[in-house]
């Protein structure tokens, strides 16, 4: 018989919910709020307020696009974490609800684990190639920038990750010093193809392992805009294009540089990469150049689970369903969560 999991998603900004039948997406409905961006970043006050208001007629419309009855849910799973306390905290308790009224079983997700488990969902029409188990994942959001070795659907480890900004933070930051909106990401992603990636060097940082830093980027970013700026008022507007493709090629070094030295040592060609900044053309490419140089068989997610969204959290409450691995009703979410 099919199972099938209603997925819901709160870590930050975007209330999501989803709906699949075993690996097949049915549904995956993502409410934004666009409350955050006149503050250039998220407000977790507003961001819980807004979840609140969207989170009942969200899963109301993934129910109806899956064209399911809620007698049909098989268990609800939810993010337990990370992200933050007060989003994650609604998310949590309309899942607790929900499995009390329905009698089904409660399945607390790792919404990190969700960002690698994306590659596993199959869409109606649409079977995708997946990755075979061992695999390195590279995990970059706005929260989180790592390279996780994953043996099996649960069993991962952290190979390297930031010791302090996430790229995503990075990008983010980056654009804000340059008076771009918020989200920057895919704002300097956008400007950086009308621009010359060679235009500016920027320093990259000596860290150990596999780890990264970004916050040396940051700053030296900074440093250089105010050098430029004393002498010409203008200089952002003036080379906007070029700063971003420049700063997009110095991110996009730093993670293949770990990346391809992990993959390596690791002696693995299954390389996956998720999380928001897995939008990034120059991420993609980079992707493409080294399955063509190495040999690497390489795993995008489609556009559209990129980005926070249940469809992740779906399909790994599928895999612990499978497990048995349920939560009780006295669960609480985490705002640090480790994979
Ligand atoms: O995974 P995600 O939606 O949320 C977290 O779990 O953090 O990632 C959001 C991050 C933001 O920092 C955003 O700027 C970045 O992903 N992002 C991008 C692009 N699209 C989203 N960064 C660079 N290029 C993009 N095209
Ligand atoms: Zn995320």
């Amino acid at each position: 018989m099919s199972i099938i999991i209603l997925g819901i998603e709160s870590s930050c900004d975007d209330t999501s919910a989803a709906i699949i039948k075993d690996n097949v997406l049915l549904s995956n409905v993502i409410a934004n709020q666009n409350v955050h961006e006149q503050y250039g970043g998220v407000v977790p006050e507003l961001a819980s307020r807004a979840h609140q208001e969207n989170i009942v007629p969200v899963v109301d419309a993934a129910i109806k696009q899956a064209d399911i009855s809620k007698n049909d849910i098989s268990a609800i799973a939810f993010t337990r974490g990370p992200g933050l306390l007060g989003s994650l905290l609604v998310g949590t308790s309309f899942a607790k609800g929900f499995a009390l009224a329905k009698n089904i079983p409660l399945i607390d997700v790792n919404h990190l684990q969700g960002h690698i488990l994306v590659h596993f969902l199959d869409e109606k029409n649409q079977t995708n190639k997946k990755p075979e188990f061992p695999f390195l994942c590279l995990l970059i959001s706005g929260g989180h920038s790592q390279i996780v070795f994953v043996k099996d659907y649960l069993q991962m480890d952290i190979i390297g990750e930031t010791i302090d900004d996430a790229a995503g933070e990075a990008f983010d930051k980056c654009a804000k010093v340059m008076g771009l909106p918020y989200p920057g990401g895919p704002v300097i992603d956008k400007l950086a193809k009308q621009g010359d990636m060679f235009k500016f060097k920027f320093n990259k940082p000596r860290i150990k392992n596999y780890d990264y830093s970004f916050s040396g980027l940051k700053t030296s970013f900074l440093y250089f805009l105010r050098d430029q700026i004393k002498e010409n008022k203008n200089f952002i507007d003036e080379n906007k294009a070029d700063l971003c493709a420049s700063l997009q090629k110095t991110i996009v070094d730093i993670l293949f540089d770990k990346l391809t030295k992990a993959a390596k040592d690791y002696n693995i060609n299954e390389i996956a990469v998720s999380g928001g900044v897995s939008a990034n053309s120059a991420v993609r490419n980079a992707m493409q150049y080294f399955a063509k140089k190495r040999g690497w068989n390489i795993y995008l997610p489609k556009f559209s689970y990129t980005t926070d969204n249940a469809a992740m959290i779906a399909i790994t409450g599928y895999y612990k369903y499978l497990n048995k691995e349920f939560a009780s009703q006295d669960i609480v979410p985490k705002a640090r969560l480790k994979i």
